[in-house]
């Protein structure tokens, strides 16, 4: 092997330019050296899976898909030939000779990997013959399922085996080939947890988010309803990409103005909701080890109860975990619950007026809010949720471009979140949010040493650190993403491990990765939004839940304390061990 070889970085010649590269894999060299090569299956945050056969190149005379390709030392390549132009072109018809081509009408009209490609390699297809009819899956609250528009890339297998569940896979030979849950039951059937990564990979329409948006027109447009809208920490990184701004462009008082504009009565922060989920959270964990401490029986570790797709995954997979996550509600139910509550009371609007519409990152968001343990007063205390997607669509289609508008603040009652409540958005935040407040209720100060906790952030898989919470040594972990969760939570059941408190967020980044953002999302992308999301923190005037204003007045006017019987009634839940499927029923 040569010595550049060796060093990881190689020679190789690109269109008669020699150009250096460390990349495995030729395409990623390719697009370090400025190409722009067609791609319909390939993406950065994946093993290739060479399905498409549109990255097509010459390599030393040979055509081969340069996704799949090893860069090799010396390599000729060139990336647009006669022949090459030609393949390309053939494949895409043969991809298109299976698709319904209705993109006038179709859900990613204009935002569809497929239709930007097919416009730019070819305008028709030369091949007729039937085509696969499967139809579509609309059981699930949270995905819709459009098999006659799947292109068989294959990114929703490995992104469903990424979030852990490995529901879905290819069935059938040949031409039926599709992909399908196991025995092709419905999504609602089968142990689908609603995260929605599969979505936010499709290239096609052929798995979207569920469309929720006409119920919230209906909302919007019943007189007699006052309608708010909360929006979630990590969205508010997010949504300017829709609009053309860089990822990580912190973007709150436009889309605030925006959504005013879109007909919400009023707008809010579910950051404030996410300062009482640390509040309830810390004071759970404080009074479960308290109790470790006293001699009796608890359960710990204790884990973060705020991704609902993580709390499906352990109540389908894990429901011997059920008595250690934490009861604490997420923070868009808690802020539901105060609108319909303590906001109704103080703004005088009934709370059965109110509807309360969640924007969040999020496609299991969706499916909890239709939980009925969440009800309040018999009713459920989200109304709709939209993603960030739907939510861009909804600014569109009100002839809005947030890039323009003009800042406005959050609804005036309840607002100012603290930093804590804002870097929920982030895989390792919730954690820390958590910790910060924990030290404050164990020691009775608050401490700097909890302030930044920066063990817990970052991109890795598994992190892992031992802090002096309150004058007690405490072990923490965080797993990013639900593969990660598997690994971690194998090594606390096989005693290898011994945590204390343990965060899961099911979506690689947390909620900046969420099934519900803007399309494309990697790593790199998820890396900026959560870089805005500690900027916020850091430079928010209050940094720990427990000093913000609005959480003390509304303890003390409503809630009373943290843990108290009414934080108990109305922020606190309960789960169920849940089987939907099993090979042996
Ligand atoms: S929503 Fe999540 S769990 Fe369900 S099929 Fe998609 S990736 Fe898999
Ligand atoms: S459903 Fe979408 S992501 Fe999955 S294989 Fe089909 S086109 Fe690809
Ligand atoms: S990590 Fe966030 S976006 Fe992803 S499922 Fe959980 S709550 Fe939703
Ligand atoms: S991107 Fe290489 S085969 Fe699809």
């Amino acid at each position: 092997m040569p010595d550049e070889e060796k060093s990881g970085i190689v020679q190789i010649e690109i269109n008669g330019r020699k150009h250096e590269t460390a990349q495995k894999y030729l395409l990623y060299a390719l697009e370090e050296a400025g190409y722009v090569i067609p791609k319909l299956c390939s993406h950065p945050d994946f093993e290739p899976f060479a399905n498409c056969r549109l990255c097509v190149v010459d390599v030393n005379g040979e055509i081969k898909t340069s996704c799949n390709t090893e860069v090799r030392q010396g390599m000729v390549v060139k990336t647009e030939t006669e022949n090459i132009t030609e393949a390309r072109r053939h494949n895409m018809e043969l991809i298109l000779s299976n698709h319904p081509l209705d993109c006038d009408y179709c859900y990613r009209n204009m935002r569809c990997e497929l239709q930007a490609l097919a416009e730019k390699i070819t305008k028709a297809t030369r091949y007729a013959g039937a085509e696969r009819k499967i139809g579509k899956d609309e059981s699930s609250s949270a995905i819709t399922r459009d098999m006659d528009k799947c292109i068989l890339c294959g990114r929703c297998i490995a992104a469903c085996e990424r979030a852990g569940v490995c529901l879905l896979d290819y069935t059938k030979r040949g031409f039926n080939t599709a992909i399908m849950p196991p025995l092709g039951l419905k999504i609602s059937d089968t142990s689908c947890i609603s995260c929605g990564q599969c979505s936010l990979f499709c290239p096609a329409a052929a798995i979207t988010e569920r469309d929720d948006r006409a119920d919230v027109y209906s909302f919007i447009n019943d007189k007699e309803k006052f309608v708010i809208a909360q929006v979630a920490p990590s969205v508010r990184a997010s949504i300017g990409e829709e609009f053309g701004l860089a990822p990580g462009s912190i973007a709150t008082g436009r889309l605030a103005a925006c959504l005013k504009e879109v007909g919400f009565d009023a707008v809010c922060d579910t950051s404030v909701g996410a300062d009482f989920t640390i509040m309830e959270e810390a004071a759970e964990l404080v009074r479960r080890i308290k109790e470790r401490e006293e001699g009796k029986e608890v359960a710990l570790p204790m884990f973060t109860s705020c991704c609902p797709a993580w709390v499906s995954f352990a109540e389908e997979f894990y429901p011997e975990l059920i008595p250690n996550l934490s009861t604490t509600k997420s923070p868009h139910e808690i802020m539901a619950v105060l609108l319909k509550t303590y906001y109704s009371e103080k703004k005088g609007i009934p709370s059965d007026s109110i509807a309360v519409i969640s924007i969040m990152p999020c496609t299991a968001k969706k499916a909890e809010a239709k939980r009925v343990e969440l009800k309040i007063m018999g009713t459920p205390a989200v109304d709709a949720v939209l993603t960030v997607r739907e939510t861009a669509r909804m600014i569109r289609e009100a002839g809005i471009d947030l890039k323009r508008a003009k800042e406005e603040n959050f609804d005036d009652l309840i607002r100012d979140a603290s930093g804590a409540g804002q870097i929920f958005g982030a895989t390792g935040g919730v954690m820390e949010a958590v910790l910060r407040t924990a030290d404050f209720m164990l020691s009775g100060a608050g401490s700097s040493c909890c302030l930044e906790l920066r063990e817990v952030r970052g991109m890795s898989g598994i992190k892992e650190a031992e802090y002096s919470i309150g004058g007690k040594k405490l072990r923490v972990a965080v797993a990013n993403g639900n593969a990660n969760a598997k690994i971690l939570i194998d090594r606390i059941k096989s005693g290898e491990e011994s945590f204390d408190f343990v965060e899961i967020m099911a979506c690689p980044g947390g909620c900046s990765g969420g099934g519900g953002q803007p399309i494309p999302s990697n790593r790199k992308i998820i890396g900026e939004r959560i870089k805005a999301l500690y900027l916020i923190d850091s430079d928010a005037p209050v940094r720990m839940s427990h000093e913000n204003l609005i959480v003390k007045q509304i303890y003390s006017e409503f809630l009373e304390s943290p843990g108290s019987g009414t934080a108990e009634k109305l922020l606190h839940t309960y789960y169920v061990k849940k089987k939907k499927f099993s090979i042996t029923d």
